[in-house]
């Protein structure tokens, strides 16, 4: 099989009620390396097995009868050999065995990347980040365990334990029986202790997934804890999170350890019986004195496979409980970035309808309601009002990341659920609001997701219009400057305006600003919003802001209220009616007055 295939294998067809059968799946393509594992250490075992009955051979035919055909340095020779075989094929074995259980979790964990960028906003903003990692970490590894330890060593158990019996079975069948009454006894204890450990590891992973939870929370909001001395909380809250992960590792270690001391009981009673038998057998003469020391060194050999095979049952309970746990991941449906038909002959004009549109996030709980408005191209639209008033959710049906619940968006005069998400995320450029910025150079940042080779020239063009040029050359390194962790630290507003020239170097046809000059300071923000006005010249915009000086321009002012648009029209239109808007211009004319005069009382 190519290792194109294997890495292109979508394992969304590992989806299976029954677990097993949904590993055995998740294993295509490395069935065969697998087969292989199992048989060489199968061959390995059959090494071992002839050993023993070399070794019969040796002391019956050859000491005792002295009738043996083969003289000393062959059987000497056939030790070795045996052992070489065992030692090869155990060796072989283990090669198999960690590239099936690295390759399967290599693939999977490639999967699961690529699958958790491709999840819809909804699953991501009702998803735990932790749960996640945990998901993609710690259950992916007990995967791999059970790939290369559980998986193996069922073949292993299963092989050497039919070899070895044969082997019995061929020295006396008598004994043979007599050596395998112990099974059902180690069978019954490994299905009841597999029923308890699943429970116990599962309530164990959820636990582990709280901690990270905790732990990444603690860590991005690190600054958030320290400014509100909130740390002996946190540490308490911690530690009681942690006492609680614990405990259900005790218990979950308790059921794993009881497996052994009553295995050890049953697998010890069983050897005492099967030398007993087989003493008494030899001293009456039904068998030979050969024959007893290969049984004695046989029945070691199927009596722990067998407590080994107890404890793999309990162990593949944990395998299986993260299958589930991962599963419930790649069950998820991801963006259909492709769904949608309609692709404009031309460039996208960039008009906008909306007709009696209706938003929620939740069932019965609506969040945008009967919005109303139209736009044309290249005009600027600025969104205006209250906290939680729903600006973000507007803007943010545009490039279909949430779908609209009723009425219409209509972009160009077709409804904008017939444009593939694609091809609209290509089409528009969003600064959001709280921008996220990768650990990587600035360059990097500012280049990202514009999928062509852009020169030097164009990234300083771009960091000009959004002011940030002479800030960015500030920098020892200047575009090279690595951000975050391991380089600089980045304020709030050099943070938004290199998304600013992120968004502007794709050179979108239609714009939205969230809320992005926010952050920055009002001569920067009279800097910024220049260079945007510029930029904005024949694109479709939308500027969501707080300052009336941002949005007075603007062709068309929508001031919006719990979900409604309650003031419509162009600034000089708004300051002249009775409204909200003529409330915040008033109040907002009065503070800059206010600081001018204060400005000028200090020169
Ligand atoms: N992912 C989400 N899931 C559920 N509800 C959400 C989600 N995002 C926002 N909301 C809710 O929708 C409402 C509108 O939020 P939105 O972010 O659109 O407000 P906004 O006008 O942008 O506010 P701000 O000026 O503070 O940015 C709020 O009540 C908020 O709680
Ligand atoms: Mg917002």
């Amino acid at each position: 099989m190519s290792r194109f295939s294997k890495q292109d294998f979508d394992l969304q067809n590992t989806i299976s009620k029954n677990r097993l059968t949904g590993i055995w799946k998740m294993m295509y393509g490395y069935r065969l390396r697998y087969l292989g594992a199992i048989t060489s250490i199968g061959l390995a075992a059959l090494a071992k097995t002839f050993t023993f009955l070399l070794l019969r051979y040796f002391i019956d035919t050859y000491f005792l009868e002295e009738t043996a055909t083969i003289g000393l340095p062959y059987i000497a020779l056939g030790f070795i050999g045996l052992a070489l075989l065992e030692g090869c094929f155990s060796f072989l074995s283990g090669v198999l065995a960690s590239q099936t259980a690295e390759g399967i979790t290599r693939r999977l964990r490639n999967y699961l990347f690529d699958h958790l960028q491709k999840l819809t906003f909804t699953y991501h903003s009702k998803t735990k980040t932790g749960d996640l990692i945990e998901r993609s970490t710690s259950d992916v590894d007990a995967l791999r365990r059970f790939f290369a330890d559980q998986a193996i060593n069922i073949g292993r158990i299963l092989l050497l334990f039919i070899v070895n019996f044969i082997a019995i079975l061929n020295i006396n069948a008598k004994l043979a029986l007599i050596s395998i009454i112990v099974i059902p006894f180690i069978l019954i204890v490994s299905l009841l202790l597999f029923k308890k450990v699943s429970v116990a590891y599962e309530s164990y992973q959820q636990q582990e997934a709280i901690l990270s939870t905790t732990l990444q929370e603690n860590l991005s909001g690190v600054r958030v804890v320290k400014a509100f001395s909130r740390q002996k909380y946190e540490i308490d809250k911690f530690d009681k999170d942690n006492f609680e992960k614990y405990n259900r590792g005790k218990r979950l270690l308790l059921m794993d350890s009881l497996f052994w001391p009553i295995s050890d009981i049953f697998c010890g009673l069983q050897l005492l019986a099967g030398y007993y038998f087989g003493a008494v057998m030899a001293i009456n003469g039904e068998i030979t004195v050969g024959s007893y020391m290969a049984y004695a060194g046989l029945l070691i050999y199927i009596i722990f496979p067998l407590r080994n095979l107890g404890r793999v049952i309990v162990q593949t309970s944990t395998g299986l409980v993260s299958y589930s746990r991962v599963i419930d991941i790649i069950k998820e449906n991801r963006e259909p970035l492709d769904q949608g038909d309609h692709l404009p002959d031309g460039d996208l004009q960039g008009n906008f309808d909306f007709i009696h549109l209706g938003f929620e996030y939740e069932q019965g709980d609506q969040t945008l309601e009967d919005i109303n408005f139209s736009v044309k191209p290249g005009h600027v639209t600025a969104l205006l009002g209250s906290t939680g008033s729903g600006k973000t959710t507007l803007v943010q049906l545009l490039p279909r990341f949430y779908e609209y619940t009723t009425g219409e968006i209509l972009l160009d005069g077709v409804p904008l659920h017939k444009y593939p998400r694609k091809y609209l995320r290509q089409q528009i450029g969003i600064v959001e609001q709280e921008p996220f910025l990768f650990s990587r150079t600035i360059r990097e940042n500012i280049t990202y997701g514009v999928g062509r080779d852009v020169s030097d020239q164009e990234v300083e063009t771009a960091a000009k219009a959004a002011a940030i040029h002479e800030g960015i050359l500030a920098f020892q390194d200047g575009y090279q400057t690595l951000v975050g962790e391991r380089g600089v630290t980045l304020s709030g507003g050099q943070k938004q305006r290199i998304a600013i020239a992120r968004t502007l170097l794709k050179n979108p046809r239609i714009l939205i600003l969230d809320d992005s000059t926010s952050s920055v300071d009002t001569e920067t923000e009279a800097e910024i919003r220049e260079a945007l006005w510029n930029l904005m010249q024949n694109r479709t915009t939308f500027i969501i802001a707080h300052r009336i000086q941002s949005v007075a321009d603007a062709d068309l002012i929508l001031v919006m209220d719990k979900g409604r648009i309650i003031q419509k029209g162009i600034h000089t239109e708004l300051i002249n009616k009775e409204g909200v808007y003529r409330e915040i211009f008033k109040i907002q004319t009065r503070i800059e007055d206010e600081l001018k005069k204060e400005l000028e009382n200090v020169d």
